[in-house]
């Protein structure tokens, strides 16, 4: 597929409103919240020259922008999305790829860091280099944790005080990441992903049957 790739500056801010939508639209869908973007903060972004926009024939098929948290500790590459049209043809690979680029080359000793409940992102994120890891590992900016409020899964994460939820949470330490990941290094991530997902799955397995038991001797 044909696309053209850059990072956004301020000749792309009438583009605002249609992405906005775009992510909207998505969210309405999955039936996740992600978090509501007014128009006027993807401008910034692209005023910062912080965010990747995507073009087919002069229309915008794909965004994504880069978020700082405790300072530079912290960054995160938010609100990808792909216009459904154009979707499974490794636009969004391509995106996450800037992205990354980008932030590496503004945040070199920063944690890149996402959580999200789609296997396509973990996929990508695992080829770039990010790894699995407890939310404990993640920014406990409260800025970043209100933007999950708007999730209908919020409950989830009170509930076991912001210790789990849907989402997995990955990390990728920019300042140790030198090179383009090799495709034996992509396989090795991408199996002690899948390890990862198993080992969590049984462990929230026994944590239900725990409470089960528990709940039945009283
Ligand atoms: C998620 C989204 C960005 C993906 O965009 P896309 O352009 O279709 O993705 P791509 O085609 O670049 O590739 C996705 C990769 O994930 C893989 N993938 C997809 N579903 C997968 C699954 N269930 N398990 C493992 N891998 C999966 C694909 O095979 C592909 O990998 P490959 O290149 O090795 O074949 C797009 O569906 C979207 O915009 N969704 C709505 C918004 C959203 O969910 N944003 C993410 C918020 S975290």
């Amino acid at each position: 597929m044909e696309f053209t790739l850059c990072v956004a500056n301020a000749s792309h801010y009438s583009w605002a409103e249609t992405i906005c939508t775009m992510m909207e639209e998505a969210a309405k869908i999955r039936g996740t919240g992600i978090a509501k973007r007014a128009p006027e903060y993807i401008q910034k972004k692209m005023a910062e020259g912080k965010a990747v926009i995507a073009f087919q024939n002069e229309k915008v098929i794909g965004f994504c922008y880069i978020e700082n948290w405790e300072g530079e500790k912290y960054v995160a590459n938010s609100g990808l999305i792909v216009h459904p049209d154009f979707r499974n043809s490794g636009l969004a690979r391509a995106i996450k790829k800037a992205i990354f680029d980008l932030s590496k080359q503004k945040y070199p000793n920063a944690k890149l860091f996402g959580i999200t409940t789609s296997m396509a992102v973990m996929k990508i994120n695992s080829d770039l280099g990010y790894r699995p890891v407890t939310f404990s590992e993640l920014t406990q900016d409260e800025t970043f944790w209100k933007g999950c409020q708007s999730c209908r899964n919020h409950d989830i994460l009170q509930r076991t005080e912001r210790k789990m939820c849907l989402c997995t949470g990955m990390v990728c330490d920019l300042s140790k990441i030198s090179q383009a990941q090799t495709e034996i290094n992509k396989k090795r991530a991408w199996d002690s992903f899948k390890t990862f997902m198993q080992e969590r799955k049984l462990r929230l397995q026994k944590k239900a049957n725990l409470f089960h038991f528990n709940h039945q001797k009283k």
